[in-house]
């Protein structure tokens, strides 16, 4: 399942507002559209946001008409601002356009034709790379799950969240072909529910056993016995492994401890932020309180409430038992072993 397919100019992104009822693909063929895409979750999920932000500049780059080599530049940094302007927390968004536009700025000496078409080259290698780094995810995680494990996941890391086979849902899918008989506890995610509406979902269009609860029923069946590990996504790590992930995150963490369950994070190396010391350093976004007082347009909460509504919380790394990489599994200390696969 890929939630981004590129062809000549147009990125067709499956609109991620509406499923699963409806299944709706739209099509876009200039970057503002693009950066509405990902600032409205029409895509949503750290890599595939940074995957769409890559083909927004390859196609900006395209409509970019001019013979002047600095004038180009100008407009495609001007572009890069308005995409990294979308969301702040997922440092895929700001990696990859990064990447992109050092690529074209290493290539300056050659001609503007050829420069858009590096852009573009350098957006589907990353596509490519993204699905690779997430089989290689699989398969380094699911050394660590057990045959007849239930398994909790929060939010969608699945392969809508990326370019297809996923980050948590990619260690679950490695899981089940290989023949191991586990089960998937998926949280709802209020307010946006990528739980219900996303992973418990794709799940099932794999056959991989589901069943969904509120997120606030998690420690009631962590204290049950029932969660054999907790396997999350995420947004953003910092050197010493402090993470950032959808709301709700750090609680299910500090259940799992209290439970001494393992809790996993599973993300490719591009979501490390090589930058930033800790976890304080994580820009977090705060979205509409519409997503909070209301439910498909119909108000639940009295008007004029006051909301808050951060996307993301940051789980500090004391409370991670490994996180599972594309190129491997890091353990604890973080602060040690971060940084080596810089
Ligand atoms: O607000 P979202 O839906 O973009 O948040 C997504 C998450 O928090 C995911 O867990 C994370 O991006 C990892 S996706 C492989």
């Amino acid at each position: 399942m890929k939630p981004l397919e590129y062809c000549n100019g147009i990125l067709k992104l499956i609109d991620q507002t509406l499923l699963p009822g409806e299944h709706n693909i739209v099509e876009l063929n200039n970057y503002v559209e693009i950066a509405d895409a990902i600032k409205n979750m029409i895509v949503r999920g750290a890599p595939a946001i940074g995957v769409t932000a890559a083909y927004g500049l390859a196609i900006a780059a395209k409509s970019i008409n001019t013979d002047s080599k600095n004038e180009f530049f100008d407009q495609l940094k001007k572009v890069c601002d308005i995409i990294k302007s979308t969301r702040p927390t997922a440092v895929n968004l700001f990696w990859a356009v990064d990447r992109v536009y050092d690529k074209a700025v290493s290539n300056k000496d050659k001609s503007i034709e050829e420069i858009k078409e590096l852009i573009e080259t350098e957006a589907c290698l990353m596509e490519k790379e993204d699905v690779e780094a997430n089989r290689n995810i699989g398969q380094h995680g699911n050394e660590l799950i057990k045959e007849g494990s239930t398994i909790l996941t929060h939010c969608n890391a699945g392969a809508l969240a990326t370019c297809d086979y996923g980050t948590a849902l990619g260690i679950i899918r490695a899981a089940h072909e290989s023949g191991k008989k586990i089960q998937v506890f998926a949280d709802e995610t209020r307010p946006y529910l990528q739980g219900a509406r996303l992973t418990a979902w794709e799940l099932m269009q794999d056959g991989i056993p589901v069943t969904l609860i509120c997120d606030n029923m998690a420690g009631h069946f962590m204290k049950e016995g029932l969660i054999d590990c907790v396997i999350v996504g995420a947004d953003r790590i910092a050197l010493n492994g402090d993470t950032a992930n959808k709301i709700g995150t750090y609680s299910l963490a500090v259940l799992a401890k209290e439970n001494n369950i393992p809790f996993y994070v599973a993300a490719p190396i591009s979501t490390i932020d090589f930058s930033i010391k800790n976890g304080d350093q994580i820009p977090i976004e705060e979205r509409n309180p519409i997503e909070i007082t209301h439910i498909k347009g119909i108000r639940i909460a009295p008007e004029g409430v006051n909301v808050r509504n951060p996307a993301f919380d940051v789980t500090p790394n004391k409370y991670i038992s490994a996180i599972v990489t594309d190129r491997g599994i890091i353990y604890p200390p973080y602060d040690e072993n971060i940084i080596k696969y810089r």
